[in-house]
């Protein structure tokens, strides 16, 4: 549907225009004053460095085709949109200066080699006015381009006359705050489709997002297709829910024309069971055990099923550099994240190689069993090469089985106890992702996923009696409540470090734990939330004032969301439209300036 955004727009004065909202909101936006101008069928001049690199090339024609195919009309904007008016009046259309239009892209890359690794340059500047009469785009790096082209994509809109307009002059410097701001996606809980994979780098690429993290396994499913241990693939759940090299191949080279980074996990020792059995089921301790909630002293994993490779068992070793170094050889980024969350003591009563161990020295704790791994394992990561990085989970220095003696240079992701972990982490000397789960754990507050739990059966629970029983509080989900976008945006992680600390923060990430999401629902779990971690990584959460910015992203985020649909990112509705096309008209307070 076409309508004249000018025609509904007419009510403001033509000086004011639609200075469009785009997400994330760049570093600094300047506006003049002289109106919207004519956006004609636009040519790419690259400098000559970079005139046929296909990513760059292939990343315009995208940016354009989104461009010419939507013809956007802005969702949601600052100023009320009045009703649907099917006749539109020219009027405001007539005030432009029909000889000026807008013809060409000139981009200049200062660098157009720079690879696609943590840190590179992601910055930009985009201007337009009328006297140019073009769009002229600097970037150090061809990926810093990209983010320019997704930015222009969404400032380019439709004039409600089947034509393209920009509101100029504007001038635009950006570069992001964080270099590693990402999402993590679990295809070893539940399988994720190749075409839903890519869907959720096209929301990434629009928010400017540059790490998925691919959790791509897990205690209950191995996807990946091996050829050092073609057995492994026996426990994906079936051999349709596969990656091949194939299409891991598709995913990295999809993610880089996007500019993003694809980070692999495989997570060890704990969370490992399947795919690892079918090698040899020495290597892998208490997978048929029962995991047991019900009796909690012999638990021997958090969720079912339980599995964690051997520590002790030197067969565990050889293979773990198989695998590794097989898929060290296909995934091309420089990090690797190698887990070592959540190592459960009971599972390891199951290993006689583990109990004879201690049975030899009495005085041997788990924190001890934590440091062979560390020994034994990290120096198999870091033969990959000199630009490997590698990443674990915050548990493997943080929890009552960590190890004692954590090299430094290990990127540790933080998902537990909220500042406290960054700040301690960080004062530790480590480089941390921030993906605390009380902010930015996107599967929370859905209640429990494991079966035959009779708290929820409150018809013969007496508990039932009490009004909103709850399950004494979070109702059955460990992390409730569901983390909204206010929540993700609102969240400032370098509170109360110091200069020291905060310069070990690289970014945060948003991860999403598949035990209840897969194809149907993945693009509504992860999206428009991720836009909003996407614009606090990217520009922060305030103001030039410094003051909370949340309730200015209000109009953005819902515009974006619309933006994402309209892309094919199936992102989950926010509000009723109502609010959309009333704005603010649905906020809490009606003081703008209450969130502080
Ligand atoms: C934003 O850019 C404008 C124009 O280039 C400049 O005058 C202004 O100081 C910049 N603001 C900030 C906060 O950097
Ligand atoms: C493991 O062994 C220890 C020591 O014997 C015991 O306290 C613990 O309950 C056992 N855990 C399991 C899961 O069997
Ligand atoms: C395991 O390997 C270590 C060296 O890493 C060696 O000292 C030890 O004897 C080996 N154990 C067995 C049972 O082979
Ligand atoms: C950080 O965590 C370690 C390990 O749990 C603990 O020993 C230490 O006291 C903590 N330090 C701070 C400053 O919180
Ligand atoms: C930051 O430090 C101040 C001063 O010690 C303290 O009052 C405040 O609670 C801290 N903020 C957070 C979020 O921990
Ligand atoms: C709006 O909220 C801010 C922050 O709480 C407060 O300082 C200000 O006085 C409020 N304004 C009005 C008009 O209530």
């Amino acid at each position: 549907m076409k309508f004249s955004l000018f025609g509904v727009l007419g009510l403001l004065t033509a000086a004011t225009a639609v200075k469009v909202n785009p997400l994330p909101a760049p570093r600094n936006i300047t506006w003049g004053s002289s109106g919207p101008i004519a956006v004609k069928q636009l040519s790419l001049h690259s400098s000559s460095n970079v005139v046929s690199h296909d990513d760059l090339n292939s990343a315009w024609e995208r940016a354009w085709s989104a461009i010419t195919t939507l013809h956007w009309v802005p969702a949601a904007t600052e100023a009320p949109i009045p009703h649907f008016d099917p006749f539109p009046t020219p009027s405001a259309n007539a005030k432009r200066d029909a000889s000026a239009a807008i013809h060409s892209v000139h981009l200049s890359v200062a660098n157009g080699d720079a690879d696609l690794q943590h840190g590179v340059d992601e910055s930009y500047t985009l201007e337009v006015t009328k006297t140019s009469g073009r769009v002229n785009i600097k970037a150090k790096t061809v990926w810093g381009a990209m983010h320019a082209f997704t930015t222009l994509q969404q400032l380019i809109i439709s004039d409600g006359h089947g034509g393209l307009i920009l509101e100029q002059p504007v001038k635009i410097t950006d570069a992001p705050l964080y270099p590693y701001r990402g999402i993590m996606l679990d295809s070893g809980r539940n399988f994720i489709s190749l075409p839903k994979i890519l869907e959720q780098i096209d929301g990434m690429a629009l928010s400017k997002l540059n790490v998925l993290h691919w959790h791509i396994d897990d205690a209950q499913s191995w996807p990946i297709q091996m050829q050092t241990y073609p057995e492994m693939v026996k426990d994906a759940y079936s051999p349709r829910e596969v990656y091949t090299k194939a299409d891991i191949r598709r995913v990295i080279a999809y993610a880089r024309a996007r500019a993003v980074r694809v980070i692999p996990e495989v997570d060890m020792p704990g969370h490992s069971s399947s795919g690892w059995q079918q090698i040899d089921p020495e290597i892998v301790a208490c997978s048929n055990s029962w995991w047991s909630n019900d009796n909690w002293p012999l638990h021997t994993a958090v969720e079912p099923n339980p599995g964690q490779l051997d520590i002790i068992y030197n067969k565990t070793y050889d293979v773990v550099r198989n695998v590794y170094n097989e898929l060290s050889g296909i995934f091309t980024d420089n990090w690797f994240h190698v887990g070592a969350d959540e190592l459960q003591p009971g599972c390891y009563n199951f290993s006689t190689h583990v109990t004879e161990w201690f049975a030899e020295d009495p005085s041997r704790t788990y924190n001890d069993l934590a440091q062979v791994w560390v020994d034994k394992a990290i120096p198999i990561f870091r033969d990959a090469g000199k630009h490997r990085r590698i990443m674990m989970w915050e548990d493997i220095f943080l929890s009552t089985e960590a190890a004692h003696d954590v090299p430094k240079d290990i990127v540790l992701q933080s998902w537990n106890n909220g500042l406290g972990n960054i700040d301690n982490l960080t004062a530790h000397g480590y480089d941390v992702v921030v993906s605390s789960s009380d902010f930015l754990y996107l599967d929370c507050g859905k209640g429990g996923f494991v079966t035959n739990d009779p708290r929820y059966d409150v018809m013969s629970n007496p508990d039932a009696n009490t009004p909103n029983f709850n399950y004494q509080g979070p109702g059955g989900s460990w992390c409730a409540p569901y983390k909204t976008w206010q929540r993700i945006y609102d969240y400032d992680f370098t509170t109360n470090l110091t200069d020291a600390q905060a310069k070990h923060v690289l970014g945060a990430e948003a991860p999403l734990w598949s035990e209840q999401v897969d194809d149907v629902t993945i693009s509504s779990s992860f999206w428009p939330r991720a836009s909003a971690l996407g614009e606090l990584v990217w520009s922060g959460n305030r103001n030039a004032a410094g003051q909370k910015r949340t309730t200015e992203l209000t109009q953005r985020l819902l515009n974006f969301r619309e933006y994402l649909v309209a892309n094919g990112v199936m992102a989950t509705a926010l509000v009723p439209k109502y609010c959309l096309q009333h704005p603010h008209a649905c906020d809490f307070y009606y003081n703008q300036t209450a969130i502080v």
